[in-house]
């Protein structure tokens, strides 16, 4: 652990401060509660016996080929096998049971493109297709096991595929588009992909914008495993064509059959990889299976936003390429029947009243997106929501790093209309749904705080020892019992999936995030206690951006820190040494943003790229990171008595004042 975001950093002391003072609670009206999907006396259900009351929910909520016959097996901590020894397959619960149950003519998915087209999918269609894909694929040589990378945007295609893919058994590995060709191809490299899915491009802010483009770059050097490309034709624009390895979706899927029969997988069944940044510069292939994540998914789904699937239109904002994206919208919704709301675009997109107008046009009733969103909204003024028809709005949700209470308020307030139950979920990619949030027709919600652990899960705040921290103390959350929507280990490396989570603290899995419990026993976020950021609710690593910026032949050295900042949470700022030959001209800031743009992608570009002559060091070398978040939030800088050179920080300081 870095002792630069060691849990008492100052502006995790500063957040306290702040979050301590907060003592507001807001019930569920009586009406919500009575009409809740679950009540209070789940949390006593749960605890009395979790894996009794986890099998309880994959039977109820999921369709199984064979019934398990073990709740869970945990003999081989800490790879988890739960639901062993059934089967069933994913798509089938997602799609034809729907249909088979009378409710194909039930909408699963409106689609709104940026530019104002639309589509619309009932659970009959969305199965036809999905069938469709499901046969193209396997036409293409696509079987049980093997890896498809899925780089497309926010369109129904995307949901399409992934389902097509847990159809057949292949294992999808969705890379978010806002990932450059060199990331990519390294998670393609990563995952051997066979197949990729993309798109010509997408819309962002009306202009068209390539994907394609970046397939074929990270396909030009030789040495990959991918055989074919599936391009859906999204925008139009012309593209390079490879004869023999692209193919139109419209050629290979609309011509495809429309029967076709799944097959049962095991409960543990490879079901997707997600890669997410870790501490070091790789990142990990989070790796998830079948029955578990799609059981865990669904009750959360269905209990923490209190989803009522025949009357809710339901409207997650996150991308498919997050994890957001994969639980809580392609899986969890359909396997619930619910009626779900899907944006291709921007928020501001013709107008910064799109997301509102979307929300009267579709009579949206559970809302679920990110602090960093609600902070833009609350910066472009609340006149902007109030001309839209929000009385639809009956939950909200919040997601992807501490929601601060002023934008939790702003949210309840202009958003909710006073009334409806804001839900902080805390979660991570690794945890796969929902771990900590309120149950919205039970829990008193607090501005700021995600609270309590889902029913059935075992969460704690331990000290540096492992010791439960009392209440009212901050420490390291940890979770105490393996869960079913855990992930089963990284791709190919078991070491480092014990390494990363169960090596920290015994028999318990450690989150990498600092948080404290209240006076209730309340569980309040901090944020990451190691060397990831949370830009915009995104993981980044800031070694992973270290490594991309000396990769750059006129950099010599360099560090990366998270500084707070105030619309999206924390932002990248970056110090760095030049080679002694490279022209220090304002043009080299440029240069190495773009490189970072290049190497990681554009989401990953520092905010700031700081020219020093050195950088603050300890004597065995490691970077005092915590005395560059200083520099980086305009603080001076604190205690640097245990650097090696102590006047690195007096140059560092005099460099930016020239
Ligand atoms: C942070 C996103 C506070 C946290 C689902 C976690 C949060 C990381 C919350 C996982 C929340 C997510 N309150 N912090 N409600 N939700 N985080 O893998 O630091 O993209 O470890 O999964 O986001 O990010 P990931």
């Amino acid at each position: 652990m870095s002792e630069a975001n060691g849990v008492q950093s100052a502006t995790q002391g500063d957040a306290l401060e702040n979050l301590l003072q907060e003592n507001r609670k807001f019930a569920p009206s009586e009406e919500f509660a009575a009409n809740a999907v679950v009540q209070a006396n789940v949390y006593a259900e749960a605890n009395a016996d979790r894996p009794a009351f986890w099998a309880k929910q994959a039977r109820e909520l999921l369709t199984w080929d064979e019934n398990f016959t073990q709740a869970l097996d945990w003999s081989d901590a800490p790879f988890a096998k739960w639901f062993v020894g059934g089967t069933l397959n994913a798509a089938y619960n997602a799609l034809d049971r729907h249909v088979e149950n009378g409710l194909g003519d039930r909408v699963a998915i409106y689609f709104e493109g940026e530019p104002g087209d639309t589509r619309t999918y009932t659970y009959a269609q969305l199965t036809e297709e999905v069938k469709k894909a499901a046969n193209a694929f396997e036409s293409l040589g696509v079987a049980k096991g093997d890896r498809v990378a899925v780089y497309l945007p926010m369109i129904p295609e995307a949901v399409i595929t992934m389902l097509a893919c847990a159809r057949i058994g292949a294992i999808h590995s969705v890379v978010f588009g806002g990932f450059s060709a060199d990331a990519l191809r390294s998670r393609i490299d990563d995952a051997e992909a066979k197949l990729v899915v993309t798109a010509d491009g997408t819309y962002r802010r009306g202009k068209p914008s390539p994907l394609k483009n970046a397939v074929d770059a990270a396909l030009e050097a030789e040495g990959h495993s991918v055989a074919n490309v599936v391009v859906v034709k999204r925008n139009g624009e012309p593209i390079d064509w490879h004869e023999g390895r692209d193919q139109w979706w419209h050629d290979a899927v609309e011509s495809a059959s429309a029967e076709h029969t799944p097959v049962p997988h095991d409960a543990e069944h490879p079901l997707f990889i997600l890669y997410t940044s870790g501490t070091t510069g790789k990142p990990k292939g989070i790796l998830h299976t079948t029955g578990g994540f799609l059981a865990q998914s669904a009750f959360t789904h269905k209990a923490t936003f209190d989803l009522h699937p025949e009357t809710d239109v339901y409207w997650c904002t996150a991308d498919i390429g997050w994890v957001t994206g994969h639980t809580y919208v392609t899986y969890a919704p359909l396997i619930n029947g619910a009626t779900q709301l899907m944006y291709e675009g921007t928020p501001d997109s013709p107008h910064q009243g799109r997301w509102w107008e979307l929300v009267e046009k579709y009579k949206v009733s559970i809302m679920y997106t990110a602090p960093t969103a609600i902070r833009t909204m609350m910066k472009w003024g609340e006149d902007i929501p109030a001309k839209y028809d929000l009385s639809s709005i009956r939950v909200l949700g919040s997601v992807g790093e501490p929601i601060n209470p002023e934008a939790w308020m702003w949210y309840r307030r202009v958003i909710g209309g006073d009334k409806a139950p804001i839900v902080d979920t805390w979660w991570q990619t690794e945890t796969g749904a929902h771990m900590i949030a309120p149950m919205p027709g039970v829990t008193a919600t607090k501005p700021g705080s995600a609270q309590v652990a889902v029913p059935g899960i075992a969460v704690d705040v331990v000290d540096e020892l492992g010791q439960p921290v009392p209440n009212g103390h901050g420490g390291y959350l940890v979770v105490r019992e393996p869960w079913p929507a855990m992930l089963r280990g990284i791709w190919g490396d078991p070491e480092r999936y014990k390494d990363t989570y169960w090596s920290r603290f015994e028999n318990m899995y450690f989150a990498g995030d600092g948080a404290k419990k209240d006076d209730d026993g309340d569980i309040w976020l901090l944020g990451r206690v190691d060397d990831v950021m949370n830009v915009s609710g995104h993981r980044l690593s800031t070694t992973e951006i270290e490594s991309a910026l000396v990769s750059h032949p006129s950099v010599a050295e360099a560090a990366v820190v998270g500084a707070a900042d105030e619309t999206t949470g924390e932002a990248v700022v970056a110090f760095v040494i030049l080679r002694g030959n490279a022209a220090q001209d304002e043009e080299i800031v440029t240069t190495l943003r773009n490189h970072v743009g290049k190497e990681i992608g554009p989401i990953a570009k520092p905010r700031q790229i700081l020219v020093v002559p050195e950088l603050p060091k300890t004597r065995s070398g490691k970077i005092m990171r915590r005395l560059l978040k200083d520099i980086a939030e305009g603080r001076e800088a604190g205690d640097a008595s245990t650097l090696a050179d102590n006047t690195v920080m007096q140059q560092i300081a005099t460099s930016l004042k020239g």
